[in-house]
């Protein structure tokens, strides 16, 4: 706990009051106005929301708590699809851009909304031609392409879970999540495109599907030249659009039918598969990318995250979609051709609302400020964080070289499980750096000591909401025990998993997990899963990790490893075991440093404390070792 955190950092900081014209201008309007209206009656806010969207046919109730399990818009039926394309297909956004994708050596490809209706109506009617029906499962494993999006959103249009992992990942975790989702359709790309190389996406999917028996087709996109052969069960991504009718009426959903699987790291081995539902989320998403984001149709909106985490789902597809936005995506990475990549790209679209992540605002910082100088980014009107603490020096650095002083920035607290941002310092309100801000209206948010009482301003606690949200996760996939841990840590209350600090004004400040859990460049990675991906090479007996902060990054992994008797340490057997972890977790998984020890502290009863590892590792004060064996 942070019970003697420091108080006058937290308050000595440097507030920045944004325009009025944000303000005034603003979806949402005056913050409290809507926070209020929100308290006055919760159901009432959300239906008034709800009812901006088409539903098939409309709810009995706008919500039922039956704690720890909420229904909302119990017996609406709906389909998200009809909401973010035929919607604005059949009013007046038929001919406005929906999706901009740009590649590398300045390729682009752009989709209307006409158009990608029609491309996902005739993706999902060859989906079912080859048998996927309402409730089956597709893993989509890709690279950041409109096929992707165009994937998903077909699997959306007749009902089929989607379970997308993101292209990062490597054979053995994408085999787990293939097997725990019981997928029936894996769909991928031959390759993946990262600086100017092609990755071998593909050859992935080969091996995690070799011990997959529910898997009956794997679909290929084939982006290069010659076409990568094709084998038994497997078919062309366009070849099986051919002849279809682009008319697929969109399955009838249950607003608490399941939409999508998506896994994320937990503090066991298994990653959680996180259910989201259909009405809420597509509720909670849509509110959150008009009244928070302030989409409006002039905007050009780009997010830089990937489709492959909820980042991706809520705030490049569903979201912005159900707003009627155009849409950004690009495959290129910060700093290829150059450092300027981006920025060249947001003066190219004229991006108006840009969103990335504070390791991307680092890496920013550290190439210097002559890249984004080089480009006119005056375009931009919002810009937007995610992912974890958004340090001041960043803030600034942000505010100052890529919002010029003018744009506010939007830095959201939310998660996975969340479904939507929960908490960010909305439009026109003041910005304190350091600070994610407050909970936005539909939201009660609260930090608490490990009893569930509120904390003092000043103090630290753990990060907790109060009620149930539309967007929030509903269970964990085959396994409700763990979604009731959510619920159960402190009885009554959803437990989130970090750390924070309450300010003045009710403003919050996330420090980081409370958990097993690191969050490197962004990326929720499991001590326990590469502690077990290096386990299971044949040299390792016993493994622990911990993470380190890191001033690019956030954080670092560092593993201490014991060998199996007959095993020497030494610098090739380290390579061994970091491309051991890279096959089988992934290249973001993989360890930035391993120590070899003879000895892990341990509990008497067996658990390794990680807690007195990184204090160590850290030279501070471990704490409480009164458990740690002799
Ligand atoms: C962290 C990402 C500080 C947090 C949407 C959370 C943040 C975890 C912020 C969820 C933020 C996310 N400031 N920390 N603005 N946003 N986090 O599931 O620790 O990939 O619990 O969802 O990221 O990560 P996830």
């Amino acid at each position: 706990m942070t019970e003697d955190f420091d108080v006058r950092l937290v308050e000595d900081v440097k507030t920045y009051t944004p325009d009025p014209q944000y303000r005034k201008n603003a979806w949402m309007g005056d913050y409290q106005k809507a926070y209020n209206e929100f308290l006055a009656d919760p159901d009432a806010f959300w239906e008034k929301i709800a009812k901006e969207l088409d539903w098939i046919s409309p709810w009995d109730k706008v919500k039922e708590w039956n704690y720890p399990y909420a229904r909302w818009f119990t017996n609406a039926k709906l389909n998200i699809t009809a909401n973010c394309l035929d919607r604005h297909v059949n009013n007046h956004r038929r001919n406005k851009v929906a999706l901009i994708w740009r590649g590398e050596e300045g390729r682009e490809r752009i989709f209307t909304y006409q158009k990608l209706l029609s491309q996902v109506a005739r993706f999902a009617n060859a989906l079912r031609k080859i048998g996927v029906k309402k409730g089956d499962c597709v893993c989509i494993y890709m690279p950041l392409v409109p096929e992707q999006a165009i994937a998903m959103l077909a699997c959306a249009r007749i009902g089929a879970i989607h379970s997308v992992v993101f292209g990062g990942f490597g054979a053995a975790a994408l085999n787990m999540r293939i097997q725990d989702a019981e997928a029936k359709v894996v769909i991928t790309a031959d390759i993946t495109i990262r600086r100017g190389k092609a990755i071998q996406l593909k050859a992935i999917v080969d091996e995690a599907v070799i011990n997959a028996p529910t898997v009956e087709h794997v679909v290929v996109l084939r982006r290069r030249d010659p076409l990568v052969d094709l084998h038994e069960r497997e078919m062309d991504f366009y070849e099986m659009m051919e002849g279809m009718s682009d008319d697929c009426p969109p399955e009838v959903m249950d607003a608490e039918d399941p939409f999508f699987i998506l896994y994320t790291s937990g503090s066991t081995g298994k990653p959680k598969g996180i259910v989201h539902t259909c009405g809420g989320y597509m509720v909670g998403t849509y509110y959150t990318c008009k009244y928070v984001f302030d989409l409006k149709d002039n905007d050009i909106y780009w997010c830089s995250a990937d489709p492959g985490w909820i980042t991706g789902h809520s705030y490049i597809v569903y979201g912005p979609l159900a707003v009627g936005a155009t849409v950004f995506i690009s495959e290129l990475t910060p700093d290829y051709p150059d450092a300027g990549s981006f920025w060249s790209m947001i003066a190219e679209q004229k991006i108006t609302i840009f969103y990335t992540a504070p390791t991307a605002i680092r890496m920013f910082m550290k190439m210097g400020e002559s890249w984004p100088d080089k480009y006119n980014l005056s375009s931009l009107r919002i810009i937007g964080s995610v992912g974890e603490p958004l340090n001041p020096e960043a803030f600034e650095w942000y505010y100052r070289v890529i919002g010029r002083q003018k744009c506010p920035i939007l830095d959201t607290w939310w998660q996975t499980e969340t479904g939507m941002l929960m908490i960010t310092t909305v439009l026109g309100e003041p910005m304190r750096p350091g600070f994610v801000g407050k909970a936005i209206p539909g939201v009660v948010a609260d930090v608490v000591d490990k009893d569930g009482n509120s904390v003092k301003p000043g103090t630290g606690g753990l990060l907790v909401i109060k009620s149930p949200w539309p967007s929030m996760l509903r269970t964990v996939y085959h396994d409700d025990e763990r979604y009731r841990k959510y619920w159960e840590t402190i009885k009554g209350m959803y437990t989130a998993g970090d750390l924070a600090v309450k300010g003045k004004d009710g403003y919050i400040m996330i420090l980081g997990r409370a958990d097993d859990i690191i969050i490197v460049a962004g990326h929720n990675i499991g001590t326990a899963e590469v502690e077990s991906a290096l386990v299971s090479h044949h040299a390792v007996a016993e493994a622990a990790v911990i993470g380190k902060p890191d001033p690019m990054k956030g954080n670092s992994i560092k593993a201490f490893v014991i060998l199996r008797v007959g095993n020497e340490p030494g610098d090739n057997l380290k390579q061994d075991l970091l491309h051991h972890v890279r096959t089988t977790l992934g290249a973001i998984a993989v360890p930035h440093e391993i120590d070899f020890v003879d000895k892990l502290p341990k509990t008497r009863s067996g658990k390794i404390m990680r807690r007195v590892l990184k204090a160590q590792e850290m030279g501070i004060d471990p704490g409480d070792i009164s458990t740690l064996e002799e």
